[in-house]
């Protein structure tokens, strides 16, 4: 029986899946720590992510016929920096997605460079948290750093490079640098030019599923592998969870409630949204994708549980929220807790709750996390409508997916039904396909899922939270200065 590996960098956990190509056969979850060096910075260690790499495959096939595992992908949190120096050592912490440290480099990028310039070198605009404006945040903080480069990656991409000793990365994770003309899949000559990038710090391109090399002697003896173990190119997080969820081809949706929210629409043509409101890149599949990234999800429920509420049951929090309470009370959440990507584009944003009484309890401001995170995702989705866009149900993925509750919430939200794929680790699910086709033994990259649950929406929560989400939309516009001045 044939093995599969496939690997979800998270920010907060690695999370590795053991698979036949069929069933799920072992899941093991790493965790590691970010690093928040100063306010509004976000930073990881790529030789964590490596530790627990190797930690982790070596737990996730202990007891299986190890000779057996023919492939390994990764699916991996976009956009980060990962830099190298000539003896392949990396040359300081990885700036991670959600980095909001950027903020006159995405000035520059968007004002002085000019957004319709982005626009048609790379399919968007910039963002704190892309590839691009943190190389030129290096050159111009750190020029001895900046100095030293001799290759640029993606985080995924430096564990496939340890793994093979290839130097590649794959469309659908190039695309969120801002140096990928994503319409034409190759890296912009001008986007490099501006941001000081060679030619030759540059990986080889590659679609998800193709073979890059496979895993060196020294390393697979270190895990304990066969010889010739395939590794594919791989994917960014949210198109490797499009695969696990069956996102491919046109018009499908996927939502992940993870620490970032998106929502992920498939498509087989190139497609933009005039506004770059939503991100163009390329996925896994082959084809292309439209984007909304929220920067705080789930991480916004894990923070009023963890930090303020101090209880990590999160379970229990919602447990005396009734239905007749859903969409009713007048407390509002703004998810910006690290300021908010799409549709704003605003570091200056911040996590707010409005709306407060002294009658207000605790359940109320639990729910209205819960409805602020979900009225967020819902701005996205107005932006994909406004653009012709009609999405009528979605799959829904990532931890927050786990709470009933908050599926009630959003699939009223959104008005739409909501299913819930069995197997929970969409990105690694996703790079289990990704391998398994990879090693050439697969035909078919994606498959149908199994669906777990579909939460219908409730037409009379559907028009409560119209109602509320009407309000909610306001609460943005009339803040946004403000958020600025007191920052
Ligand atoms: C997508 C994005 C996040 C990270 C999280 O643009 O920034 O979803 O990939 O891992």
């Amino acid at each position: 029986m044939s093995l599969f590996i496939g690997a979800d960098l998270g920010t907060s956990a690695l999370k590795l899946m053991l698979s036949d190509g069929e069933k799920t056969l072992n899941v093991v979850s790493k965790t590691y720590e970010v690093s928040y060096p100063k306010d509004g910075w976000s930073e990881q260690s790529p030789q964590d992510w490596w530790e627990a790499f190797v930690s982790g495959v070596k737990s996730l096939i202990d007891g299986f016929d190890k000779s057996q595992v023919k492939a390994i992908a990764l699916a991996g949190q976009m956009h980060g920096l990962v830099a190298l120096d000539e003896k392949d050592e990396v040359i300081r912490p990885a700036i991670l997605w959600n980095d909001g440290r950027t903020g006159a480099e995405t000035a520059y990028l968007n004002e002085v460079i000019g957004q319709t310039k982005l626009s048609n070198y790379t399919a968007n605009v910039a963002f704190a948290g892309f590839t691009a404006p943190k190389i030129i945040w290096l050159k111009k903080n750190e020029p001895e750093n900046f100095k030293k480069i001799k290759k640029i990656m993606l985080p995924k991409d430096y564990l496939n490079y340890m793994l093979t000793g290839v130097y590649a990365t794959d469309y659908s994770d190039a695309s969120g640098t801002l140096l990928l003309d994503v319409r034409n899949k190759r890296w912009s000559k001008e986007m490099c030019e501006i941001c000081s990038v060679k030619d030759e710090w540059l990986p080889t391109l590659y679609e998800s599923y193709q073979k890059i090399g496979v895993v060196k002697k020294e390393i697979a003896s270190l895990l304990g592998l066969g010889d010739g173990v395939v590794v594919a190119a791989g994917a960014g997080d949210n198109a490797g969870a499009a695969i696990g969820t069956f996102t491919v081809g046109d018009g499908k949706c996927n939502i992940s409630l993870g620490t970032s929210g998106t929502i992920f629409i498939s498509s087989e043509r190139f497609g933009v949204d005039e506004s770059n409101s939503l991100h163009s890149f390329c996925h896994a599949d082959g084809g292309y994708h439209l984007m909304g990234c929220m920067l705080s999800a789930a991480s916004c429920n894990k923070w009023f549980c963890d930090e303020v509420l101090k209880s990590s049951d999160y379970a229990l929090e919602q447990a005396e929220i009734k239905d007749d309470e859903l969409g009713r009370s007048g407390v509002f959440f703004l998810p910006y807790l690290t300021g908010e990507r799409c549709p704003y584009n605003d570091i200056n944003a911040s996590g707010t709750f409005i709306g407060l009484r002294p009658s207000v309890t605790r359940k109320d401001m639990v729910l209205a996390v819960l409805e602020g995170v979900s009225f967020a995702i819902r701005d996205n989705i107005e932006v994909a409508k406004s653009i012709g866009v009609n999405i009528s149900e979605s799959t829904v993925c990532g931890g927050g997916a786990k709470s009933k509750l908050w599926l009630k919430i959003l699939s009223a939200v959104l008005n739409i039904p909501l299913k819930v794929p069995m197997v929970e680790e969409g990105p690694a699910l996703g790079a289990v396909r990704l391998a398994a086709f990879a090693s050439g033994e697969k035909t078919e990259l994606a498959q149908k899922i199994e669906v777990k649950e579909i939460v219908y929406p409730d037409g009379e929560l559907v028009r409560r939270y119209e109602e509320k989400y009407k309000k909610f939309r306001k609460i943005y516009p009339t803040m946004k200065n403000l958020f600025k001045e007191i920052k």
